[in-house]
């Protein structure tokens, strides 16, 4: 059995609210494996922003642990990979607005550690394999809501983390365009190599995956 590329043992997470502390998380446990997808969902409020945020390491739990196996680095808290152990891509894109899309893809390389000459390689390259070689230079303004997406999820896969995590990454896409996203995000991970946990409203999306779990009264379960 291979060593999960990421891992979440006994995750607990509260927020203070007017009403006392509302309980978010109430022991969430997941292990991923090299190259597999999972999709999580859950109705509007149940965690799972909150989940991915501590997987990431943009946030921290109350208590439980999280690791994740950097390149180079090993297994290790999230914070402490860099942007190296997981990339993020969000539903409303985040993408830099005075930067184009080479300059948006290349600066995460960059605060990684990676020289200029290497970090414009490799966006040069993801931007290519994301479909918009012909777009390097569009500021995010002058792209449509897909090609910033599209953008996000080149600059994720920068550093070459073993893990995507993908928030809703359609909730701001027209059917259409959110089928579009999809399968490039998983066409692009599969070739890759690269393990996904995918938080969707999408049923459809969300069997696309090769496990998929729900998120519901603060508990983890398969679906
Ligand atoms: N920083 C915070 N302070 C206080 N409460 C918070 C904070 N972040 C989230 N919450 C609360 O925690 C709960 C879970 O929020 P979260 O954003 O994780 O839900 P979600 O499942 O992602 O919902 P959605 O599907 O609408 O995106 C909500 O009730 C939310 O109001
Ligand atoms: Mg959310």
């Amino acid at each position: 059995m291979p060593e999960p590329v990421l891992s979440a043992r006994g995750l607990t997470k509260a927020f203070a609210s007017p009403a006392g502390p509302l309980a978010v998380l109430q022991g969430v446990s997941l292990a991923v494996l090299p190259g597999e997808s999972v999709s999580i969902r859950g109705s509007s409020g149940s965690g799972k922003t909150t989940l991915l945020q501590i997987l990431g390491g943009l946030d921290l739990p109350d208590s439980g642990e999280v690791t994740v196996l950097a390149p180079g680095l090993g297994a290790v808290r999230p914070r402490a990979a860099l942007g190296r152990g997981v990339g993020f891509v969000f539903q409303n894109y985040q993408l830099m607005p005075e930067l184009t899309a080479l300059e948006n893809v290349a600066l995460a390389a960059r605060i990684a550690g990676v020289s200029v000459a290497e970090a414009q390689a490799r966006a040069h390259e993801l931007l290519g394999q994301v479909g918009l070689a012909a777009r390097t230079d569009h500021l995010p303004a002058k792209l449509s809501g897909g090609e910033c997406q599209r953008v996000a999820l080149a600059r994720a896969l920068v550093n070459r983390p073993p893990v995507l995590l993908a928030d809703e990454p359609t909730g701001n896409l027209d059917e259409r365009t959110a089928e579009e996203v999809m399968a490039l995000m998983l066409g692009v991970v599969g070739s890759l190599g690269t393990a996904l946990v995918l938080v969707t409203h999408s049923r459809e999306f969300a069997e696309r995956a090769s496990r998929r779990f729900v998120l519901s009264g603060g508990v983890l379960s398969p679906a």
